[in-house]
């Protein structure tokens, strides 16, 4: 049988997720009202669990979701914004194009 403990990594996409299904619908509703919503907790509360087998899989029904990417690369001199800049090319990444 396969081990069913992966460790301490986020669940991936289109796993299964238990236990969530109160928040994986709050978080519907909210990012369906609100565009935009910040979702923070202590570290290994289980955030991107729920966005990747919670949220992602439910949403790519209906909308273009693309990946998660990251804010944390390094700025690049002539970047007007860094952020900005770090999550573009987080999407551009071959693994991360939009699904
Ligand atoms: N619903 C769940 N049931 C069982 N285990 C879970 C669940 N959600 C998350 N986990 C497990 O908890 C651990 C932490 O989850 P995760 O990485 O998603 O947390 P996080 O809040 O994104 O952490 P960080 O802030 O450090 O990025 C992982 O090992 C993950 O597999
Ligand atoms: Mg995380």
């Amino acid at each position: 049988m396969k081990n069913p403990f992966i460790g301490p990594h986020p669940l991936p996409k289109n796993t299964p997720i238990f236990g969530r299904n109160r928040e994986i619908t709050e978080l519907r509703h909210l990012l369906i009202a609100e565009r935009i919503v910040l979702l923070y907790s202590p570290s290994g509360a289980g955030k991107s669990s729920l966005v990747n087998a919670g949220i992602i899989p439910e949403f790519a029904n209906t909308f273009d979701v693309w990946e998660p990417t990251r804010v944390n690369t390094p700025a690049q001199d002539n970047a007007t914004n860094p952020y900005v800049q770090s999550a573009i090319a987080g999407w551009k990444k071959p693994a991360n194009k939009p699904i």
